[in-house]
C-alpha cells in the first residue's frame, strides 16, 4: 500500500465546495426509482440516465469530486462507444465502486442484516482498479427497532459483525491502492427520536473504529461515509435543522479520529433540501478535525430523475436539475449556502 497516494485520493473526494455522486443503486434499487417515473429499467435507459448526469459539464466539472458506480455501470459505454468511466475523468473527477453485495439475513438475530461480497473480493478489486475506480463502497445497514420490544434491535451482534466486515473490506480496498468509503449506515426509518439515533450511532461508529484499529487499517486512507444525529421519519417531535447540526458534530467528535481525511454523509431518505441544510448548518459551526461533504444518492438524484422521466428531450432539464442540487450541495459543503 502507498499510503501517501491513498490520502491524496481521499483529500480529492473531501475538495471544498465539492462531493460525492452516489449512483451505485444496485439493478433493484433503481427500478424502484424508475418506476417512480414511470420509465423500464433497461440496460439502455440505465446507461442513457446515467449517461445524462456523466455529462453534466457544469455539475460534474464543478462540484463533484467523484461517481460511486454500480457493477454494470462501471463496463457500461456510453452512446458513442466512450466508457462511461472516461467521462467521469475527463470531467476531472474520480470514478468509484460498489462492491459490496448486499444484504442477507443475519442468523439468530431475527430482524438484521449482515452485509456480504468479502468472498473474491480481492480479485474484483484489481480489476476494477484497473477499469480506473479509485475508491469504492461497501454499507452496512443497521436498523432501529420500532415499537414495543423495540429496544433490542439493534443488537451488538449486527454492530460487531456488520463492523468486522467493513473492516475486512476496507484491508482488503487499501492493499489494492483504493480509498475505502466505510458506510455504516442506521437508518432513519423508525419512530425513534434524535436521541435514540446519537445513542445507536455512537456504538456503531465505536465498534467500526475499534475493527478498523484491530485490522491495521490506515485511517489516512479512508472515507468515513456515516449517517447524521436525525429524528426517525416516523417520529412525532423532528429534530429542527439545528439540532440536527450539533448533535451530529458532538457525536462525531466523540467517535471519529482526526486522522480520518474527510466525512461525506449520506442522505438516506431526507428531502433534497433537508439534505444540504443539514450540511451547510454543521459547516457553519466550523473548526472541525476533518472536511464535512455530502455523499447522496437521493438527494442528489431525485430531481434530474423527475425532469427527465425518460425523454431524450428533457435530457437538458435533466442536467440543470442535477447540476443546481449539485451547486447547492457543494456551497453547503463550505457553509456557505443560503436557504
Ligand atoms: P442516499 O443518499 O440516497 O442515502 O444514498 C447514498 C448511498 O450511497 C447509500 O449507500
Amino acid at each position: 500500500m502507498n499510503l501517501a497516494d491513498l490520502n491524496k485520493i481521499a483529500l480529492a473526494m473531501v475538495t471544498p465546495g465539492k462531493g460525492i455522486l452516489a449512483a451505485d443503486e444496485s439493478s433493484g434499487t433503481i427500478k424502484k426509482r424508475f418506476d417512480a417515473i414511470k420509465v423500464d429499467s433497461t440496460e439502455d435507459n440505465r446507461r442513457d440516465y446515467r449517461e445524462m448526469l456523466f455529462r453534466s459539464q457544469e455539475a460534474m466539472s464543478k462540484y463533484i469530486s467523484g461517481v460511486i458506480l454500480y457493477d454494470e455501470t462501471i463496463w457500461q459505454n456510453a452512446k458513442d462507444g466512450t466508457p462511461l468511466v472516461k467521462l467521469i475523468e475527463q470531467a476531472g473527477s474520480i470514478p468509484g465502486i460498489k462492491v459490496d453485495e448486499g444484504t442477507q439475513a443475519l442468523p439468530n438475530c431475527p430482524g438484521e442484516l449482515v452485509t456480504v461480497g468479502l468472498d473474491k473480493l480481492a480479485e474484483r478489486l484489481k480489476k476494477y482498479y484497473e477499469r480506473g475506480a479509485r475508491f469504492a463502497k461497501w454499507r452496512a445497514v443497521i436498523d432501529i427497532g420500532s415499537g414495543a420490544g423495540s429496544r433490542g434491535i439493534p443488537t451488538m451482534t449486527a454492530i460487531r459483525v456488520n463492523a468486522h466486515a467493513l473492516a475486512r473490506y476496507a484491508a482488503l480496498c487499501q492493499a489494492a491502492q483504493i480509498v475505502p468509503i466505510v458506510e455504516p449506515e442506521v437508518l432513519m426509518d423508525g419512530d425513534h427520536d434524535i436521541d435514540r439515533c446519537y445513542e445507536v450511532t455512537q456504538r456503531v461508529l465505536n465498534r467500526t473504529f475499534q475493527e478498523l484499529r484491530v485490522q491495521r487499517v490506515a485511517l489516512e486512507g479512508m472515507i468515513l461515509k456515516p449517517n447524521m444525529a436525525i429524528s426517525g421519519k416516523k417520529c412525532p417531535k423532528q429534530a429542527s435543522v439545528q439540532e440536527v447540526a450539533e448533535k451530529t458534530i458532538r457525536l462525531l467528535k466523540s467517535c471519529v479520529p482526526a486522522a480520518v481525511p474527510g466525512i461525506a454523509f449520506l442522505s438516506g431518505g431526507q428531502s433534497d433540501e433537508e439534505a444540504t441544510a443539514h450540511l451547510d448548518a454543521m459547516n457553519k459551526i466550523g473548526h472541525l478535525p476533518w472536511r464535512l461533504t455530502f455523499s447522496y444518492g437521493r438527494a442528489l438524484q431525485a430531481a434530474p430523475q423527475k425532469a427527465w422521466s425518460g425523454k431524450p428531450d428533457n435530457v437538458p432539464a435533466g442536467q440543470r436539475a442535477f447540476s443546481h442540487r449539485a451547486r447547492m450541495n457543494g456551497l453547503a459543503s463550505t457553509g456557505n449556502w443560503e436557504a
